[in-house]
C-alpha cells in the first residue's frame, strides 16, 4: 500500500524476511548509528534477533520500500506477556522500529508507530507496550506524542505505555487497510 507517492509499505512473510537479510540489518545499522548503547553490533546478533521478532509475530513484521529498497521496517508483537511470559493479559509490544538515516525526518517514524497500535487494536488487544533507551530523545518525544507514558524503568530502558481502543484505534491513518 501506498504511504507517499515513493514508499510502499509491506508485510515480510518469513521466506521474505530471510531473503532481505542483509538489507535488514544494513537499515539496523544505518539508523542506530548515533545511538549505540542502545544497539547490537554484530551482525550475527541482529539477525538472531530478526528471526526471533518475526518469530514472536508471523503477521507483525513490516517494512517500508522505495522501490526495491527497503528504507524501514518496524516489528510489533500481538500476543506479548512480558519478558518472563508471565503476564496474564496478553498486549501489543512495539518491538522495534528503524528507519534508515537518509530517511529519517520524513513521517515514516510516525506512520509505522501508528500502524503498530492499529496492529494491536485489531487483535483486540488493550495495551501496548515498549521500551525506549532513557537518552533516546526522538524516539521518546515520537512515542510521547501517540499517547505513550513512562511507567518505570529498567536499567538504561525506560518502560512505555499506552491503553489501546480496539475500535477507535483500527481506524488510526487508515493504515494497512489491504494487508
Ligand atoms: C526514532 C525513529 C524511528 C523515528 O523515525 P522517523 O521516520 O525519523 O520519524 P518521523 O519522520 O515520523 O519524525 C518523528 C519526529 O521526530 C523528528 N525527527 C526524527 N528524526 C529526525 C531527524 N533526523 N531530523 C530532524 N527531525 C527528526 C521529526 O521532526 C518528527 O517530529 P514532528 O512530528 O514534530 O515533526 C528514527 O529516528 C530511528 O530509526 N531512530 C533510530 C532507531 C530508534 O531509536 N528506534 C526506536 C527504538 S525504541
Amino acid at each position: 500500500m501506498t504511504i507517499h507517492a515513493a514508499f510502499q509499505l509491506e508485510r515480510l512473510s518469513k521466506a521474505e524476511l530471510k531473503a532481505e537479510r542483509s538489507a535488514l540489518v544494513a537499515v539496523y545499522f544505518s539508523a542506530y548509528r548515533d545511538l549505540p548503547h542502545y544497539a547490537y553490533h554484530s551482525r550475527d546478533e541482529v539477525e538472531d534477533y530478526l528471526s526471533w521478532l518475526h518469530r514472536g509475530d508471523r503477521r507483525g513484521f513490516y517494512v517500508v520500500r522505495v522501490g526495491k529498497e527497503i528504507v524501514a521496517w518496524m516489528s510489533v508483537h500481538d500476543s506479548w506477556r512480558g519478558w518472563r511470559g508471565d503476564q496474564p493479559e496478553a498486549q501489543g509490544e512495539l518491538q522495534e522500529l528503524v528507519v534508515a538515516r537518509p530517511y529519517q525526518g520524513m513521517g515514516l517514524g510516525r506512520r509505522l508507530v501508528a500502524l503498530a497500535i492499529q496492529h494491536t487494536a485489531r487483535a483486540g488487544r488493550r495495551r501496548i507496550g515498549l521500551y525506549v533507551g532513557e537518552q533516546n530523545e526522538p524516539a521518546r518525544r515520537l512515542y510521547e506524542r501517540f499517547g505513550f507514558r513512562v511507567e518505570s524503568q529498567w536499567n538504561i530502558w525506560l518502560r512505555m505505555q499506552r491503553p489501546v481502543d480496539p475500535v477507535v484505534d483500527q481506524q488510526l491513518e487508515g493504515l494497512g487497510d489491504n494487508l
